[in-house]
């Protein structure tokens, strides 16, 4: 399968791209964009004036943009910032790759932009976002104060493009975890206090964050946690899962989510962690018990959800931990005795990941019964509920609707198609190892 695109993650000093090069980005840039590149031959008086006239860009531009990849690519301004000491004009942009997700976005230089091709027309919306837009108290609270994360469908239009504003720029370039140092991919709502460092420090044990390496050395000496706080509820290998809950173990669950949301993009968030556990996935040695991934889940789901929100870590991701974790949750929900469902709105790699599970789950399923089966029995043997499991039979084309109802149409040579398509199913979990009860109310 191919690769979607992902920030990058350095690991004893060594980077790693874990991006491979988006298609695209033939455009040709000239000779010279701002004079940084020697020029063949001199550019016509016309052509400087016209430049220099445009600078500095109003956000809202559509320029292209050489990536990483030495190619140019199509972006929007979103930001921009003059450099300190700069001369006039001298300014960093933070654009928006309108091919890409938002995870992409960067502060670029001048030189970067080819000046030749930007549009001459600003999109208005932006710009008048930016000069009117103000936070409500409200919806400031709702984002100031926050922890556990809830979809976007919650939010009107303007509060929309308010959460949009005010999240449009990561405040953390990058942070360091364990082993790792790694990129982030998104705004987090941090305290105030840490909204002019770059780079933050984490515990990797109680996730606590600091400013500085110093304050984490001294941290690592004091702090005796060596795994998440809760209860560890699976084991197999050297692979964990501790169970904690939010209630008691509020700044645990405070300090997964500002980290979380670092990689998470359309949530909105919410103060109560109370209301949620949280399963931590760990792969243990003898220094402890290194978090690799997580997802919450509420105690209570009106809408039947069994997972809130999913993260892989990056230096971790594409090596079948995620959909481990997706698996896990479906374990709990059959341990309960219901159905469930993640909740919405799914990310781009959230929906892969999910599409590729219940492709497996339910093709390996198909493939070895005999006989007619419905999508209620499909349901009741996976936990996965019935809506899911129609959308995604449907995708592959396996449902036929014949005298008022759904049929399943599986040829065995079509399902081994999908199911090679479907990538590979990742890692296992051993459900003779989970021990697990499922939540209760304690007085
Ligand atoms: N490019 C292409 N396909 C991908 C990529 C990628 N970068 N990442 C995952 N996939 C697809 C593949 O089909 C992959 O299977 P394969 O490797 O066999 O081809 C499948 O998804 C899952 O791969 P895993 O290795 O099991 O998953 P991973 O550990 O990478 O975790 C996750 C997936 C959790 C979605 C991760 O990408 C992540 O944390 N992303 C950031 C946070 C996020 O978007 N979470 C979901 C939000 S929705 C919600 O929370 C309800
Ligand atoms: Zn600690």
């Amino acid at each position: 399968m191919g690769s979607i695109d992902t920030p990058t993650i350095t690991e004893n000093g060594s980077t790693q791209s874990q991006a491979a090069a988006p298609s695209g980005g033939d455009h040709k840039p000239p000779a010279s964009a701002n004079g940084a590149q020697v020029e063949v031959s001199p550019e016509p008086e016309g052509t400087k004036k016209r430049r220099s006239s445009m600078l500095p860009l109003e956000v809202g531009t559509r320029v292209m943009c050489r990536w990483r990849d030495g190619k140019y690519h199509p972006v929007k301004v979103i930001e921009r910032r003059k450099m300190p000491y700069a001369v006039p004009y001298d300014y960093e942009y933070y654009v928006h790759y309108t091919e890409f997700n938002r995870r992409l976005d960067e502060w670029v230089k001048l030189e970067q932009l080819d000046l030749d091709s930007v549009e001459t027309v600003v999109d208005e919306k932006v710009e008048d976002k930016v000069t009117s837009l103000k936070m409500t108290r409200h919806q400031k609270r709702k984002i100031d104060e926050t922890h556990v994360e809830v979809g976007h469908e919650e939010l009107d239009a303007a509060s929309l493009r308010e959460h949009e504003e005010f999240t449009k720029v990561k405040n953390i370039a990058t942070i360091e975890l364990g082993r790792y140092e790694i990129e982030t991919w998104y705004f987090s709502p941090f305290p105030p206090e840490y909204n002019d460092s770059l780079k933050l420090y984490f515990c990797e044990f109680c996730l606590n964050f600091m400013k500085r390496k110093e304050q984490l050395q001294r941290h690592m000496r004091k702090c005796d946690l060596k795994h998440p706080p809760g209860d560890e509820i699976y084991r197999s290998g050297t692979l964990s899962m501790f169970e904690v809950d939010g209630k008691k173990n509020k700044v645990y669950g405070q300090n997964l989510c500002y980290l979380a949301k670092l990689f998470l993009d359309h949530k909105t968030l919410y103060y109560d962690v109370d209301l949620f556990l949280f399963y931590v996935l760990c792969e243990c040695d003898d220094r402890g018990c290194h978090m690799v991934g997580y997802f919450s889940k509420e105690k209570h789901s009106e809408e039947s959800y069994n997972l809130a929100c999913i993260l892989t870590l990056p230096p971790y991701q594409r090596k079948g931990y995620g959909k481990f974790l997706i698996a896990f949750s479906y374990e709990l929900s059959k341990k309960e005795g219901k159905v469930g469902t993640p909740e919405r709105p799914l990310s781009d790699l959230g929906l892969l990941s999910y599409r590729g599970y219940w492709t497996r789950v339910l093709l390996d399923i198909l493939k070895k019964h005999k006989g007619n089966i419905s999508i209620k029995e499909l349901s009741d043997m996976t936990a996965i509920k019935a809506e899911d499991i129609l959308t995604t039979l449907q995708s592959l084309e396996l449902i036929q609707y014949r005298k008022g109802q759904h049929v399943i149409c599986a040829d065995p040579k079509v399902l081994d198609r999908h199911l090679k398509a479907a990538g590979r199913g990742g890692l296992e979990v051993d459900v003779s190892k989970l021990i697990w009860t499922p939540y209760k109310e304690q007085s």
